[in-house]
């Protein structure tokens, strides 16, 4: 099974992407499931058909589409340790509906539907999915929860364990609930469906994470944050789209536009790179139907099967130096003969650079393991900026 998922910030154009690859999929001769996580009937919009809902609908030959209703696959795996956790809180005087409100996790409800690919990975039926994610990257973290917990924590404390041990913390004498077989049962099942998770998305030839943005500033920074993220992760990025771009006009208003966005374009080459970068117009209508999903999958795809692995390799790498230092090596289209100047911002560095098409720049996320550090030294090198942080 291949797995894509589209990620980037909200109104870039991550379903109608989505569904235009599964059409293409579907068209090439795969099975192909098209999944989306939003609340809203997004599939059914884009694809303009009424019945793509919470159960599989068949959209065309080889292509299923299904909305993920996260309260159910919630309840398949979360319901026991929701509730446990719920009368953690409760004990402790916070109101029943807050305390369940509380235990729900920011990014949960995402998770929930990844765990949706992980139980279409063992029925065999489809040859590729397309997952439509709504923001970046915030559920990729608890992949992670497996490793964290580890085998001892896997039968004794877990995720509940951490929750009562939380609430100890806050109030050492008051009586915590002690879990039940069954959420520490369900705990461990959750835990193993992450591990399986985690593979499926650990692996480079099955999973591809595909960032879309437009030609505006906050879209490439939040698509970059993913790019980033995802390495950090180690999940394997393998293409960009830049979507929405406006053709020039003989109108002075359009044409400012136009000729402002050009800039962005280049500005999301150098800042995807060395991912490929497809490029996409702002079609003269809303995008939306089989017919402009069909020809907006050509203009991403052309002749090429969108099942490919576009590319493999780190565009960001970490390296730990001693306790006090952490190394990144960042790729960029750059040469040390380029005049840079690098500067930090909170959480970012932005490296701007002048080059015969003019100013363009980088952004460059940091990790947050960087963030007591200083930046002590940055180099570029060829096609690399190598950053030296220290405490
Ligand atoms: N290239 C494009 N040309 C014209 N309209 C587009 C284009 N890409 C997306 N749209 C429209 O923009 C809106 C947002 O797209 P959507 O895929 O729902 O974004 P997201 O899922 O990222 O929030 C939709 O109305 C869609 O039809
Ligand atoms: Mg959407």
């Amino acid at each position: 099974m291949r797995l894509i998922i589209y990620t980037g910030k909200g109104g870039t154009g991550k379903t109608v992407t989505s569904c235009a690859t599964g059409l293409k999929l579907a068209r090439r001769g795969h099975r192909t499931l098209v999944l989306s996580a939003d609340p809203a009937h997004t599939l059914a919009d884009a694809f303009m058909m009424p019945e793509v809902g919470h159960e599989p609908g068949q959209v065309a030959e080889n292509l299923v589409a299904q909305q993920i209703d996260p309260v159910t696959e919630m309840s398949k795996q979360y319901s026991t340790i929701l509730s446990y956790m719920a009368s953690v809180f409760s004990a402790k005087g916070i109101d029943e509906t807050l305390a369940y409100e509380i235990a729900m996790l920011p990014g949960m409800t995402q998770l929930f539907s990844l765990l949706k690919i992980e139980e279409v990975s063992h029925t065999g039926e489809f040859d590729a999915v397309v997952l439509d994610m709504p923001a970046s990257g915030e559920a990729l973290r608890y992949l992670y929860f497996p490793k964290l917990v580890g085998s001892i924590g896997r039968k004794l404390t877990g995720l509940a364990g951490l929750f009562s041990g939380f609430a100890k913390v806050f109030q050492p004498l008051a009586k915590i609930p002690a879990p039940s077989r069954s959420v520490i049962q369900s705990e461990v099942d959750l835990m193993d469906r992450l591990d399986s998770l985690a593979e499926i998305i650990k692996d480079s030839n099955v999973t591809s994470l595909r960032l879309v943005a437009n030609p505006d500033t906050f879209s490439i920074e939040n698509a970059k944050r993913a790019m980033m993220s995802a390495s950090l992760y180690g999940i394997n990025v393998d293409m960009a789209v830049v979507n929405k771009i406006m053709a020039g006009s003989s109108d002075a208003y359009y044409d400012r536009w136009a000729s402002f966005q050009h800039g962005k374009v280049e500005e999301a080459k150098a800042n995807f790179y060395p991912l490929p970068v497809k490029e996409v117009q702002l079609y003269a209508t809303e995008l939306r139907g089989m017919e402009m999903l069909a020809k907006h999958g050509d203009q991403l795809f052309g002749d090429e099967d969108p099942a490919k692995v576009f590319y493999r390799g780190q565009p960001y790498a970490f390296e730990k130096d001693g306790a006090a230092a952490i190394r990144m090596t960042v790729q960029v289209p750059f040469s040390g003969k380029d005049d840079f100047a690098i500067e930090r911002y909170g959480d970012s560095l932005t490296l701007s650079v002048k080059t015969a098409a003019g100013k363009i720049v980088n952004i460059v996320p940091l990790p947050v393991a960087t963030s007591g550090m200083k930046l002590a030294r940055a180099r570029l090198e060829d096609r690399r900026l190598l950053v030296l942080f220290e405490k």
